[in-house]
């Protein structure tokens, strides 16, 4: 049987090499910024570990056991450990378990999915730091309250679609909001603190359009036009190929993929609502 690429986490993967690379940056989460700040990758770090720093204050004080769901590669179980916190993490990456692994003591790593971690243990806090997007909220939500230990919270950082979205192609992602406030009251969940930080986040989009427009889209016209020019025949092959094998409707979400402009920040803030949140048992 054809082994199933798992493309989501590729694709983070990917993510994890290119922050570390361009941005010098461990986080893999969106920035907040400030009004009329330069959005740019030079600053993304800073605008990221402006969120470390209001996610930190959802948290009780130290100390406390910790389990962080979809860590990325440990730097903030690394920075709760350094503050006192018993901190666990799960990721499903290879890459990133293996940059855990440097950062946390030895058997404080997990590989594998939320879905699939199995324990014994209650936590104080169940942490999701833009990971909760990823879990059906199904699983999610009903096996992070059956972990939390007496009067322990769940905290959710994260972008979800907004009420009004309607499947359209936008920019972000996640859960719809509405699903998810459905559900806390069927599992007994009550919300302790809610913040909205779209407008901070939002600004984010224009890294993202910087990224396709200055860099992958110039990338691939300077490929095509070198292969045009050298190979002339692997040229029309490759085109034809790709006409061949690759939808219309594929080739346009390319093309627009590459012009970035449906990824603006406007369209972020009014597909989305990212929030920060900590709920509690009821
Ligand atoms: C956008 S990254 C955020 C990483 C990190 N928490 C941060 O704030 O920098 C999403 C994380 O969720 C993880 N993830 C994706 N699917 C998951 C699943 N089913 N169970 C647990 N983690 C998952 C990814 O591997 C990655 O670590």
């Amino acid at each position: 049987m054809a082994r199933k690429i798992d493309t989501q986490n590729e694709s983070l993967d990917a993510y994890v090499y290119m922050a570390k690379t361009f941005a010098d940056t461990p986080w893999l989460h969106y920035g907040m910024w400030e009004p009329g700040e330069r959005v740019s990758v030079p600053n993304m770090r800073m605008a990221q570990e402006r969120y470390v720093d209001l996610l930190l204050s959802f948290f009780p004080p130290a100390p406390k056991t910790v389990l962080d769901v979809g860590g990325g590669t440990g730097e903030m179980a690394k920075l709760l450990t350094s503050k006192g916190y018993e901190v666990d993490m799960i990721t499903p990456s290879r890459v990133q378990a293996e940059d855990g692994e440097t950062k946390l003591p030895a058997g404080r790593v997990h590989h594998c999915t939320f879905e699939n971690f199995e324990t014994d243990r209650k936590f104080d806090v169940v942490l999701f730091s833009e990971s909760f997007q990823y879990i059906p909220l199904g699983q999610s939500l009903p096996k992070a309250k059956a972990l939390l230990a007496q009067g322990g919270v769940i905290i959710v950082a994260d972008c979800f679609r907004g009420q009004s979205y309607n499947g359209e192609l936008a920019p972000g992602s996640g859960h719809k909001i509405t699903a998810f406030f459905d559900m806390l009251p069927k599992l007994g969940l009550a919300v302790a603190r809610d913040e909205d930080v779209t407008a901070k986040v939002a600004p984010t989009m224009e890294i993202d359009q910087q990224f396709y427009r200055g860099f992958v889209s110039p990338l691939v016209t300077q490929i095509s036009g070198t292969l045009r020019r050298t190979r002339p025949i692997l040229h029309w092959l490759a085109g034809t190929g790709y006409k061949l094998f690759t939808s219309k409707d594929a080739r346009d979400r390319m093309q627009m993929r590459l012009k970035a402009d449906y990824r603006s920040p406007d369209n972020f803030r009014k597909a989305n609502t990212y929030r920060f949140l900590a709920l509690r048992g009821e």
